[in-house]
């Protein structure tokens, strides 16, 4: 492309194109023109790693080849059909697939476009659920969920969220909900080990059951880690627990594996982690996935929901039981073809089986090894890993684990240092999420690893004291 082509276009990237999560005052981001595996080229020919897959939806790194031909061949047939009252083959077969990789009785799959309008739909059908059951229990209008959660940015989302930075100003607008503690293993209560603290926060769980159980429509929860949140991890047993106290007191469980789930963290679901742990079986009423559901190639999300909530909602078209919500692109039949393509190379289907669940955990641990030599550096607080997932959070005093200032915004510009080098990252805060394609080789990970290390140092070396 030629100079003044790329001129153009990044002028109007800055005052078109209203980006995401962004001061436009002050935007000057990349534009990408191509990508392949792990690596995004921009109009200029320069090349980056997508260390943030895209928003953590890309899942196998971009051009996929089973994913690019099972796109073609959808597009030799149809690409969009509604789903008010039509289906597409395609469409059918994923939900059924879904049923199966996901089994826990949630039988029953609702398809939108992206992960907030996943969560919204389980949302509205927990709180219609209670209103249209057997006995109708009208009084259970309300929604608890963890502190610091996202779940995505509609204004019912919004609400069950606890990130203040992008709440405060919607406040006006966003219904009450009530919240527990943020379950941190990081910072946890003050001489606790993982174990008491897990108990110590369900105990705090428990106590707003008791109180308030009667008037829950739903509990929502991420398994294992709050991503947005600053990717928290739970203490180990946390979820269990928490899904354990639903069943306990009668209330719905909603899990958002939005972010954690398909494959991620070298389990389809990130929550059986967290049984492996436990020994339980986690059996939520709804589930909700999206972003790695087609490997980050189109927008589609699904919320499952077991047959007890399905079976409430059927009945005599007077009788008012529908669910009155849909999206246009809902069950759309290219992005279905890419979740059937994901779920074949997630359960082994490739012929090399580079793809699959094992190779993924495999990798995980290539990638630990790569996470370990950055624990010691200086301003390098934590270090947390599930999968191939993983994040380093900035801290002014190890010891004390004190963050930085926010305003001298240190995470961005440790994030400004790696992408010059060619490293592309987005973070949190001062929270440095790493979300490489779960098939990096060892020679990509060691290379961010080490491109991590050195940025991290430079900066360590002009913060300051
Ligand atoms: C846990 C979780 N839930 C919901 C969402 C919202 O998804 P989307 O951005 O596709 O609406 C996200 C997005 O990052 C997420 O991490």
């Amino acid at each position: 492309m030629d100079a003044s082509d790329a001129a153009r276009l990044r002028e109007l990237d800055r005052t078109v194109v209203w980006h995401a999560f962004s001061q436009m005052a002050e935007y000057d981001g990349l534009i990408i023109d191509k990508a392949e595996g792990c690596w995004l080229t921009d109009i200029h020919g320069k090349r980056y790693f997508d260390g943030a897959s895209s928003l953590w939806c890309n899942l196998f790194g971009h051009r996929v080849p089973q994913i690019d031909q099972a796109l073609i061949e959808q597009l030799g047939k149809v690409a969009h059909v509604t789903n008010l009252g039509m289906s597409h083959p395609v469409t059918i077969r994923l939900a059924e697939r879904l049923t199966q990789v996901v089994g826990r009785g949630l039988e029953h799959v609702f398809f939108a476009g992206d992960g907030a309008s996943a969560v919204e739909v389980a949302m509205k059908l927990a709180f219609q659920y209670w209103r249209q059951k057997d006995r109708p229990e009208m009084q259970r209008t309300k929604f608890l969920s963890l502190g610091e959660a996202y779940h995505g940015d509609t204004i019912g989302t919004v609400s069950v969220s606890g990130v203040s930075l992008f709440q405060e100003i919607f406040e006006p607008l966003l219904f009450d909900v009530l919240r527990g503690p943020c379950p941190d293993n990081y910072r946890r209560p003050e001489g606790m080990n993982e174990k008491e603290a897990c108990e110590h926060y369900l105990q705090a769980y428990e106590r707003l059951l008791i109180e308030h159980g009667q008037s829950l429509a739903a509990v929502l929860a991420e398994s294992c880690i709050q991503g947005a949140a600053g990717f928290v991890e739970q203490p180990r047993g946390f979820i269990s627990g928490l899904a354990r106290l639903c069943k306990k007191y009668g209330v719905l469980l909603i899990l958002d594996e939005i972010a954690v789930g398909m494959g991620r963290t070298g389990k389809m679901l990130a929550l059986e982690h967290d049984e492996d742990a436990s020994g339980d079986t986690i059996e939520p009423d709804f589930l909700c996935l999206g972003k790695g559901l087609t490997g980050g190639y189109l927008a589609m999300s699904a919320t499952l929901s077991s047959r007890r909530i399905w079976e409430s909602f059927l009945g005599d078209y007077a009788e008012r039981k529908t669910f009155y919500h849909g999206h246009t692109f809902g069950g759309n039949p290219l992005a279905a073809a890419a979740g059937i393509a994901v779920l074949d190379l997630l359960e082994g289907r490739s012929a090399d089986g580079r793809y699959s669940l094992a190779a993924i955990a495999a990798n995980s641990e290539c990638f630990r090894e790569v996470l370990e030599s950055l624990k010691a550096l200086p301003i390098v607080g934590d270090v947390r890993q599930l999968g191939m997932m993983a994040a380093l959070e900035l801290v002014a005093d190890k010891k004390s684990k004190t963050g930085f200032d926010g305003s001298l915004r240190t995470g961005k510009k440790v994030c400004d240092h790696a992408t010059r080098r060619g490293l592309w990252l987005r973070p949190l805060g001062d929270v440095i999420p790493i979300l490489p394609s779960v098939l990096a080789s060892r020679q990509e990970l060691q290379w961010v690893g080490q491109t991590l290390h050195q940025v991290v140092t430079d900066s360590f070396q002009t913060a300051p004291s």
